[in-house]
């Protein structure tokens, strides 16, 4: 198959940036939807808002939306940010929410950057990822990634965060990254090796829809 991914120097190689991969990509993503969606209502469950309430979301590394597409589905007033530097994904991700337009945007960076942020405008209620950051590969990147998650959230914001961790240094890795960032608390909502939603909060009573925006 000509767009499965590609082994380089022992390393599976995505081309996020291709438009026909993306392509292959998405339409083998929609076969995973059933696996999928448990995952992704346990890290809803975890998200401590009222249906109704009217959060600002950030989806980082989005890609073609399904964790954003969770979210507006949870959440309808949402406000939601896709974040993602595959301009091909991005368009995957307007097309599903073209009936929602007015309550999405879409940001394309590369958040190997580590002043990535600077290009997102915040402040966020919420940020949610779905199997995202763990393609950055180095630990050193990734925390930057997570320092600038935590930069984007409100001062009792939280981040929500689905993603191979056992893939990529472990959770216990991750968990210390994001405590190091300057996350009060992270609790891992949900582990099934390699994957797992961890639950990062910017203050250690959890956030609330009401706090949040205070
Ligand atoms: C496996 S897909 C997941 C997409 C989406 N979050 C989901 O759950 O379906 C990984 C996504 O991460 C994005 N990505 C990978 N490396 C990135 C980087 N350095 N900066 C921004 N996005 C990146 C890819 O473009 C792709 O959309």
């Amino acid at each position: 198959m000509a767009y499965e991914r590609r082994r380089l120097h022992g390393r599976d190689q995505h081309d996020w940036h291709s438009r026909d991969y993306v392509a292959h990509w998405v339409a083998r993503d929609f076969t995973r939807t059933d696996e999928r969606r448990p995952i992704l209502d346990r890290l809803l469950a975890a998200a401590p808002f009222a249906r109704d309430d009217a959060i600002a979301v950030l989806d980082v590394g989005g890609g073609s939306g399904v964790v954003s597409g969770a979210v507006a589905q949870a959440f309808p007033n949402a406000a939601i940010t896709v974040q993602d530097f595959s301009a091909p994904m991005l368009e995957h991700a307007r097309e599903r929410f073209a009936a929602r337009a007015a309550r999405m945007r879409y940001v394309q960076c590369d958040l190997s950057d580590p002043a990535w942020d600077r290009n997102v405008e915040g402040p966020f209620d919420l940020a949610v990822s779905g199997i995202a950051i763990h393609n950055l590969r180095e630990m050193p990147v990734i925390s930057a990634c997570y320092a600038a998650v935590r930069r984007l959230l409100r001062g009792r914001g939280c981040f929500l965060d689905y993603d191979h961790f056992d893939r990529a240094g472990g959770l216990e890795a991750h968990r210390d990254a994001l405590l190091s960032v300057g996350f009060a608390q992270v609790e891992t909502v949900w582990h099934e090796v390699p994957t797992a939603v961890l639950k990062a909060s910017v203050q250690g009573d959890d956030c609330s829809p009401h706090k949040a925006k205070a």
